[in-house]
């Protein structure tokens, strides 16, 4: 019994769902090719509408291009030169007492006038770990909607703009960009993109243009290498010692060794001898900051020549010593051969 109440409200279900479909499609028996099309500004459209039922007439209604009414079963919108940006298009029918229309979805794009890269209140070097801010400035697109804005660091892709704006006709967007760049983007290559997707009754590929390529030089302060310089420098009497300091830097920086307060060398090399004072300082400076490296010489109180005659003398005193301890074994054995 129950199992008819549910096999009944089933069919009831299911019989309703076919009405409503059936009553959908039979709303307004017309079929466009293509249904929705994507044209350039200025450019040409051209869409059939067709129908397979018995009708009273049919035509297109349309701000641009309209098509008087036609007892054929085919009517074609055409326009050669499509410039109004907010069209309205449909083909209607009159059909079983009523009319019964079809709306056309049309897209009209417009590839951007110029896309251009700029820094934002700034002029010339960027300082290593400050922010700036990039701006792409894309004139007159349409429709914003599908536009996106690539931005490139050399060949990746680093950022991406999308917009959700609405309007039809063209308009001038703008996309920002914040970069914090360190030495190594010194010379980097940035650049934006303006692409139109506009889905597969679009264009294929999706139109691009592309902006200039803004190259950036990234400023920092030197950076002393100091596995080249070690801090402390032994020096033996005698002998001079040349140390080198090397610096990164950008612009390169300039490098100076402070001997003491009245004696600066401006060269990346000093020789040290017996009269260098103790305390050096290497200088890198450029026009970001100054380095410095401070270096010690530690004087080997003898010098080496002393040092190498101290050895001398003490190795030849070591002869000296096994030449006895073997006389004097000798003496001794040949003695207690003498006592057996
Ligand atoms: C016209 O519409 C009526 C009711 O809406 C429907 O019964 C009839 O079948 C339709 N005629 C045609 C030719 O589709
Ligand atoms: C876009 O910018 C250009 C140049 O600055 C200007 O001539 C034009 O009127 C702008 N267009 C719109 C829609 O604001
Ligand atoms: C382009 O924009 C339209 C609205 O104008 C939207 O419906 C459509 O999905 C967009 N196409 C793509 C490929 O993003």
């Amino acid at each position: 019994m129950l199992q008819h109440f549910f096999g009944l409200f089933y069919l009831l279900a299911v019989s309703q769902l076919l009405s409503f479909t059936g009553s959908h499609a039979d709303e307004c028996p017309l079929q466009l090719n293509p249904q929705r099309v994507v044209v350039k500004y200025g450019g040409s459209v051209s869409v059939d509408c067709s129908t397979s039922v018995p009708h009273k007439g049919m035509g297109w209604e349309a701000s641009e291009g309209p098509v008087p009414m036609t007892r054929d079963s085919l009517t074609t919108w055409r326009v050669p030169e499509l410039r109004e940006w907010g069209i309205e298009t449909t083909c209607f029918m009159n059909y079983n007492k009523t009319q019964c229309t079809v709306y056309l979805p049309v897209t009209i794009y417009k590839t951007p006038d110029s896309v251009s890269i700029s820094t934002v209140n700034h002029n010339g070097p960027m300082m290593e770990r400050n922010q700036y801010e990039l701006q792409c400035d894309v004139l007159n697109v349409a429709p914003v909607q599908n536009l996106t804005v690539n931005w490139y660091k050399g060949q990746t892709l680093v950022d991406q703009t999308i917009f959700t704006d609405t309007i039809k006709t063209p308009v001038n967007k703008t996309s920002k960009l914040l970069i914090r760049p360190d030495r190594a983007d010194d010379g980097a290559q940035y650049w934006c993109e303006a692409k139109l997707e506009l889905g597969e009754e679009g264009p294929q590929p999706p139109p691009t243009a592309p902006s200039e390529h803004l190259s950036i030089t990234v400023y920092f302060k030197p950076i002393i290498n100091e596995a080249k310089l070690p801090s402390i420098v032994p020096v033996f009497r005698g002998y001079p010692v040349v140390i080198v300091c090397e610096a990164e830097g950008n612009p390169k920086p300039t490098i100076s060794w402070s001997v003491n307060t009245n004696n600066i060398v401006y060269s990346e090399t000093l020789t040290i001898t017996d009269s260098t004072p103790e305390d050096l300082h290497c200088i890198a400076s450029n026009s970001v900051g100054i380095t410095i490296r401070r270096v010690k010489v530690s004087k080997q109180g003898k010098s080496l020549n002393y040092i190498l005659s101290f050895a001398a003398a003490f190795a030849l005193l070591l002869i000296i010593i096994a030449l006895l301890i073997y006389v004097w074994k000798k003496k001794q054995s040949t003695g207690s051969y003498r006592s057996q």
